[in-house]
């Protein structure tokens, strides 16, 4: 039974193997609210295929890198080291960090070069973030390759801290005949790589045992260059609790779905069910992401959620309220953004208010600590996930065709999923002077130029 879309000739992955758990950044600081580390960007090698060995770009040989897990009002050093053959980054995505050290295109590390990150992780940042390389031009083959790891941020007051939690990064791959990883097709620089097949912490259709009856907190990363998960658990419902910046007020449920753009991350809770011994899949269902019939997924499987023969476990006592959120407050600037599309692939199709990226250019300019309205208009016949560094912000509603929809319950995201013909409208402050970026999160899309520099100046 295979789960997803397999390119012809295309090397069979293992699957079916328990989920791994992510392993651990080891902390070398001795001081406590200190964390100190090095990521070696290197190429590795994985056995992902029946008697190959896949070559990959990985965080310290890990498949997927190691994980980041850190607690608010920790200060942060983490050294890069690039043995890579191209230029690379770090990027922080979704924390506040300065600019300087967020790993923005105009700060290659160079092969052979090492560079060190330091930053501090603010009180209220707690949440599921990553981290990815953001060289331009080559983000999408540097995460294609296997950079990308996810970075967790804890609080010391966390509401759910008693239930027991699993981090799952979903991420896509795209194997040839030989078992390698296979170069963008032509259609791939429009649509957003297509034909991969979805891993989960480095498995692919990975079981997952839980107790029956037990009550988990996923926290869900979409790693994917360009794959929207539509996310459903066969006999189960769910129940949103957190978003890209970290927890709602409350609890959202039952679900049905939960979209999950590229880029997004959720945290939700899952009450496995009573019955004893059995399966439910854990689905990315079919999701179309054009008008033009190019970038349709069919449903994917996931992942296997195995009961265990135990006796049920008792219902897990959980919050009505998480935490307060607070409201951006009136908007005191606005700003309009027209995604635009002008050609087909990397030649210059995709843009922000019709320029393509130019790192030396500064597109939009804002003000310390100021609440701007910013309508996302997307003139194109696609959907794209709007993502700005440095911040979280809070979507408004989205409007399309003449038909305005607020947003269902308040939610700190720095990414946005746009659809062809829909307007977002979404609150935005930035608290730190400096350049950020603005851009799809498509990555094929941020390569070919969907990204703006905004230049935000100090008071
Ligand atoms: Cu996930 Cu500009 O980044
Ligand atoms: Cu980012
Ligand atoms: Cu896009």
């Amino acid at each position: 039974m295979m789960g997803g879309p397999v390119g012809p000739g295309a090397a069979a992955l293992a699957q079916g193997q328990p989920l791994r758990p992510l392993v651990p950044l080891a902390n070398a600081a001795a001081e406590p609210g200190r964390f100190a580390a090095t990521l070696v960007a290197e190429r590795a090698s994985v056995g992902l295929v029946e008697g190959r060995s896949t070559a990959l770009w990985l965080y310290n040989g890990l498949f997927p890198g190691p994980l980041v897990d850190v607690r608010e009002g920790d200060r942060v050093r983490i050294a890069l080291e690039n043995r890579l053959a191209l230029d690379t980054t770090a990027h922080w995505h979704g924390l506040p960090v300065p600019p300087e050290q967020d790993g923005n295109p105009m700060d290659p590390v160079r092969p052979g070069a090492t560079r060190v990150y330091e930053f501090d992780i603010p009180v209220g940042s707690a949440g599921t973030y990553w981290y990815h390389p953001h060289a331009h031009g080559t983000t999408a083959e540097q995460v294609s390759m296997g950079l990308a790891a996810p970075f967790i941020v804890r609080s010391a007051q966390d509401p759910l801290a008693h239930v027991p939690e699993v981090t799952m990064l979903v991420t896509g791959i795209r194997l040839d005949a030989n078992g390698q990883v296979s170069p963008n097709s032509p259609m791939d620089f429009t649509a957003g790589r297509q034909g991969e097949q979805l891993l989960v912490n480095g498995g692919r259709l990975p079981v997952h045992a839980m107790r029956p009856g037990a009550t988990q907190r996923w926290r869900i990363l979409n790693a994917t260059s360009a794959r929207y998960l539509r996310l459903a658990l066969d006999g189960h419902a769910l129940t949103l609790v957190g978003t890209d910046g970290g927890l709602l007020a409350a609890p959202v449920g039952p679900l049905s779905e939960i979209l999950v753009a590229p880029a997004q991350r959720v945290e939700i809770l899952v009450t496995a069910s009573t019955t004893p011994g059995a399966r439910f899949t854990l689905r990315a269902q079919r999701h179309a992401i054009d008008t033009m019939g190019i970038g349709s997924y069919t449903t994917e499987e996931l992942l296997t959620v195995a009961t265990t023969t135990e006796a049920p476990a008792a219902a897990l006592a959980l919050p009505a309220a998480l935490r307060p959120l607070a409201d951006p407050g009136p908007a005191v600037a606005t700003k309009r953004l027209v995604l635009t599309q002008s050609g087909m692939g990397m030649m210059g199709g995709f843009g922000i208010n019709g320029r393509t990226f130019d790192m030396d250019r500064v597109d939009l300019v804002s003000s310390v600590g100021e609440v701007e309205r910013w309508d996302i208009v997307n003139d194109t016949m696609m959907d794209h996930p709007i993502h700005i560094h440095g911040t979280q912000f809070q979507l408004a509603g989205r409007e399309s065709r003449g038909i305005a929809t607020p947003a269902p319950w308040a939610a700190w995201l720095d990414t946005v999923d746009v659809p062809a013909g829909t307007t977002a409208t979404i609150r935005v402050r930035q608290d730190l002077p400096g350049k950020r970026m603005v851009h799809c999160h498509i990555l094929e899309h941020e390569d070919a130029g969907m990204m703006a520099v905004l230049e935000v100046r100090p008071k």
